[in-house]
């Protein structure tokens, strides 16, 4: 498995594999134990997703020493601010059966749109974050849908974000955040790299794949790679499992990278981070 850097000098595995809507019951747990023994070696999940007891369960029974795994997870919106952050951290280990993360994220930015003191509280939710990275509970720390106004006020404190995990894929490349990540040494992460399956019917992208010998969801994890955004397909089938690692034995033309950047939003979720109701 190719690696990422991060800023704090940690490597991170250059795929992960993504949890959201996987359903906490065995199903998750052999979909943990089919991505490891695929060569998985980072796994995303978060408290909000209600799976982390199977994650836990799957990291326990994957056969790999838990020093060679990279997991993430993220404090929930209902538990911002500086105490909840820091008791939703030790519900998240509890669940996860783990005595440390190595990546944690503030799962959505407070917005004006719902608060007043909106960058107080993801302040207050930041100090959380870095006194349990400094205190070696968390191995790096960072955000997930922040725009570059929600990350202002986060970059001018002592420990700035090593990751922002944002909505990226074919039709929504989120240049401002990516340029605003990029310029303070934030590694970019991709959710809905196939756009939780919607991705997959589009005629260009499956033509340019015919090209490549690859399916469609294998030209968007690998154009995120090529992007620089790290890719984190969700799947709980074994043979797409499989599937969405093999991309490291292909490149992607520059024409045909320009090609799919060009295409238009056909596949976005839509949640808009300064809009969503929760
Ligand atoms: N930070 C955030 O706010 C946020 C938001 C959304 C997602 N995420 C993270 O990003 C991860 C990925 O996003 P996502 O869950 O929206 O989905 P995704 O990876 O874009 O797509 C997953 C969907 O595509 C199907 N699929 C996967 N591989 C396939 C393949 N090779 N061929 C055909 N179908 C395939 C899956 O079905 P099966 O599982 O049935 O095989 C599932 O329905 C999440 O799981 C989560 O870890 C984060």
């Amino acid at each position: 498995m190719q690696t990422m850097n991060l800023s704090n000098g940690n490597t991170i595995p250059a795929v992960g594999y993504g949890t959201w809507q996987a359903p906490d019951s065995e199903i998750t747990v052999a979909g943990v134990k089919a991505a490891v023994s695929c060569g998985y070696r980072h796994i995303d999940t978060a408290a909000v997703y209600g799976n982390e007891v199977s994650v836990g369960k799957g990291i326990a029974a994957c056969g790999i020493p838990r020093e060679k795994l990279f997991i993430t997870s993220k404090v929930w919106n209902a538990d911002r601010g500086y105490d909840q952050t820091l008791a939703a951290f030790e519900k998240t280990l509890s669940d996860l059966g783990l005595d440390y993360l190595d990546l944690y994220l503030i799962h959505w930015p407070a917005t004006a749109h719902r608060f007043r003191n909106w960058e107080e509280i993801n302040l207050a939710t930041w100090q959380a974050m870095t006194e349990l990275y400094r205190a070696g509970r968390i191995r790096a720390i960072g955000v997930s849908n922040f725009r570059p106004h929600h990350l202002a006020a986060l970059l001018k404190t002592e420990v700035i974000p090593q990751v922002n995990q944002i909505e990226f894929h074919p039709g929504l490349l989120q240049p401002d955040t990516v340029r605003c990540c990029r310029e303070n040494g934030i590694l970019v992460e991709a959710w809905s790299p196939l756009g939780t399956g919607r991705m997959l019917s589009n005629p260009v992208l499956q033509e340019i794949a015919r090209h490549y010998g690859k399916s469609v969801a294998q030209l968007c994890i690998r154009w995120c790679i090529q992007h620089e955004a790290l890719p984190l397909p969700k799947s709980v089938t074994p043979a797409r499992i499989q599937e969405n690692i093999s991309v490291f034995d292909f490149e992607i033309s520059e024409s045909d990278m320009k090609s799919i950047d060009l295409l238009d939003n056909f596949g976005g979720s839509g949640l808009d981070p300064d809009r969503v109701p929760f």
